[in-house]
């Protein structure tokens, strides 16, 4: 068993910076691999690239054999480097883009998912991916909502939980797992105007209430590193942020694991205004805590002249360095520095498509349909149309090693199911926001009359969202709403299947479409999951994680807010109401909607007791019952609202949710437990407490509460 203490013992200074540091494989060798940053601002000496312990963003298991083998080649210490990926969703077998795995509300599928992805990229030769992101977002302008899971800070601890346990498995040493990185704390999702990069403000209340518990959960889940975000949050970049690193992280936390920069966020300091240059902000980053500085070279450059003035000691060096090499220990990378790479780029297997395809068809989300849907499968004559028609870039951002021409397109999955069917393919009009030519509008309004149902395949383009991609526009593309309405005009058996990696504001398509099923970027098998859906081979089950406005100028614009006070009802603008001029702040489609062809009734909600003490519980059952004769999975949710406290509580939270599967026409009382502690919020002394007094819970989802019952706390946890 290695002994790394002995190995610390012996290394240099530069060595053990070398441990703290961590560079893009295209430093290493020629590779045409992503490079996730700018990397012009990267400026690091030959001699100091043969000590550097982690690469990030090579292409191929044989890439990363290559640079292994020559790293350790030339270090004395026989030290193995630690390679890292973005495998946020999938690695080579990419499946539906978080936000959309949100909407499946079914944790077990998230874990199936990310197993999935850790047996795959230890194969790739990654032993670390930069997942999860479990940003809390309320902006859809934002491009990096794709990577959250959504609007709700209960949602993404379980999903957030969920893909930590997956990734990290019981061992880090068995050969399928590999550690994870949340990310990015704290409070990215938050910035202002949705635009990338930007300031986020937030009081401490709301930061605790919505924006941390997630990361919390993640780490208590057993997550081994922590990333800080770009931001500066209430005036201080993340990096740097001492509340956030020290505080928060650190003496309320307890995390002792090990944290790593985003890409180049430490220069980046220096920019901020935060350090007068790099000296200044190698030295706030490491008194932050930051161990491992990515793609930017402060620590090299300045961290063992910081060290000989005394500002920091040998010992806190040691003592970063020792946490880098007890997780490469734990990976076994001492033991094989290759792990589990093979020695060529693995394939896609047909049991992995099966499992992006089940993801892909549990995480879309139905949002209207007057019956169209789904189609006979005896159809023998249909229209394929619009940019998504036959569509290979819906894998989404982020997609790691996964390869868009391997996707199956919605053109393909239709050919696929109904072999013996005439299916006519036509794009009809392009899918950039700025788009005009209408000339294939002809040609699609003619296959349109000609057949029995027509698929409309619309949307915003895979690289409109994830990273840096922050829209002015969330309004579907005028020459997309255009061509619906030519289409739809002359054949009303039309249904929409829309593609974003963010909520869209489909106000205008509302009106006219007939059906309109929501898939975001599925991964590789989507294609395959929109024919089963649209023919009812699979049966729509996805609830929106994340609220979609009726128009732009609504957001940031979310389920879980306060009482608006003069809120108005809907409809026309009155004086001193709260609601817009152009229209009412109701959003499109709210948190948590999503339609089933199955019909699920809510028949009743009843509670064990109406009052209860703080160490008491209450026992709520809901019975749901399938009143049609079609088999079909609801996503029962729990809803409560704390009438009276000492701050604005939100007008309804989610508090639990049970994914349950009916047969036809079967009836069901689903049960949930309701303690203390889930009653609890952040007050404004910053305690962590239940108040006494009226609460109220609900079923439905957001906006669309039933069956109300009432209950008392009689004593909080704030009295004990
Ligand atoms: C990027 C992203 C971060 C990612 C990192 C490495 O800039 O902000 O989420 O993990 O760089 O690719």
């Amino acid at each position: 068993m290695v002994d790394i203490k002995k190995i610390l013992k012996r290394m240099t200074v530069r060595e053990k910076i070398g441990q703290l540091s961590q560079y893009n494989a295209n430093l290493f060798l020629d590779t045409d691999a992503m490079v996730t940053g700018n990397m012009d601002m990267l400026v690091i000496s030959g001699e100091d690239l043969k000590y550097v312990g982690h690469v990030l963003n090579f292409k191929s298991p044989a890439e990363m054999r290559q640079i292994q083998k020559e790293h350790l080649q030339n270090d004395r210490n026989k030290i193995p480097m630690l390679f890292m990926m973005d495998v946020i969703h999938g690695f080579r077998t990419i499946y539906p883009i978080p936000l959309a795995l949100g909407c499946s509300f079914n944790p077990d599928l998230v874990t199936e998912c990310s197993r999935m992805a850790a047996r795959e990229a230890v194969k790739g030769g990654v032993q670390v991916t930069f997942t999860p992101m479990v940003d809390y977002v309320r902006d859809a302008r934002w491009g990096r909502v794709m990577e959250s899971t959504g609007e709700d800070a209960y949602l993404n601890s379980v999903m957030g939980e969920a893909q930590v346990r997956a990734f990290q498995g019981d061992d880090l040493s068995d050969k399928e797992s590999i550690a994870v990185c949340v990310k990015h704390f704290a409070a990215y999702g938050g910035a202002e105007a949705g635009r990338d990069y930007n300031t986020v403000e937030l009081s401490e209340h709301t930061l605790r209430e919505h924006y941390l518990p997630a990361y919390k959960v993640c780490l208590d889940a057993g997550a081994e590193i922590i990333m800080p975000s770009f931001n500066t949050l209430n005036g201080v970049p993340a990096t740097a942020n001492s509340w956030l690193m020290k505080t928060v992280l650190k003496d309320e936390w307890g995390f002792d694991g090990i944290v790593i920069s985003d890409f180049g966020a430490i220069k980046e300091l220096i920019d901020h205004g935060v350090a007068q240059d790099g000296k200044a902000a190698a030295r706030l980053a490491f008194d932050n805590n930051c161990n491992i500085e990515m793609c930017s070279a402060m620590y090299f450059s300045y961290l063992e002249e910081l060290i000989g003035e005394n500002v920091f000691s040998m010992a806190q060096l040691d003592e970063a360095v020792l946490k880098v090499l007890d997780l490469k220990k734990r990976l076994g990378m001492f033991d094989n520095p290759y792990r589990g790479a093979d020695v060529t780029d693995i394939e896609i297997t047909h049991e992995n498509r099966e499992v992006s395809r089940r993801a892909a068809e549990e995480c879309a989300v139905l949002l209207k349909n007057n019956g169209v849907l789904p189609f006979k499968k005896s159809t023998k004559k249909l229209a394929v149309i619009g940019p998504f028609a036959d569509n290979h870039n819906i894998i989404g951002f982020w997609s790691c090693n996964g390869k868009n021409e391997e996707s199956v397109t919605v053109a393909d999955g239709i050919k696929a199911l109904l072999p013996d069917a005439e299916i006519t393919v036509i794009e009809g009009c392009g899918d950039e926001w700025n788009d005009t030519d209408t000339s294939g509008f002809d040609e699609a309004v003619n296959a349109a009359k000609a057949s029995e149902v027509v698929i409309l395949c619309l949307g915003e383009p895979q690289d409109y969202s994830g990273e840096g991609n922050s829209r002015l526009e969330l309004e579907l593309h005028k020459i997309q709403l255009e061509l619906a309405k030519a289409v739809i005009g002359v054949n009303r058996n039309t249904a929409v299947l829309t593609f974003s990696g963010r909520p869209m504001v489909l106000t205008e398509l509302e009106k006219t479409a007939p059906a309109i099923l929501h898939m975001w970027f599925p991964g590789t098998e989507g294609g395959m999951a929109v024919a089963n859906l649209l023919f009812g081979f699979a049966n729509p089950c996805g609830k929106l994680s994340m609220t979609f406005p009726r128009s732009t100028g609504q957001c940031p614009i979310y389920y879980n807010h306060t009482n608006i006070i003069k809120y108005g009802k809907p409809g026309a603008h009155k004086p001193y109401c709260a609601s817009y001029i152009e229209h009412d702040n109701l959003p499109l489609y709210s948190f948590g909607h999503g339609l089933s062809y199955s019909d699920f009734a809510y028949e009743e909600l009843a509670l064990s007791k109406d009052a209860m003490t703080a160490d008491e519980s209450i026992e709520v059952s809901i019975t749901v019952h399938n009143t049609s004769d079609i088999a079909g999975k609801e996503t029962v949710m729990l809803y409560m609202c704390d009438m009276v406290a000492s701050t604005a509580r939100p007008v309804q939270q989610l508090i639990a949710f049970k994914k349950i599967y009916f047969e036809p026409s079967e009836r069901k009382v689903i049960k949930f437990t309701v303690t203390e502690p889930m009653l609890r919020f952040w007050n404004n002394n910053n305690e962590y407490v239940s108040e006494p007094g009226e609460f109220r819970l609900w079923t439905g989802y957001a906006d669309h509460l039933v069956l109300e019952k009432k209950f008392s706390l009689m004593i909080g946890s704030s009295d004990v």
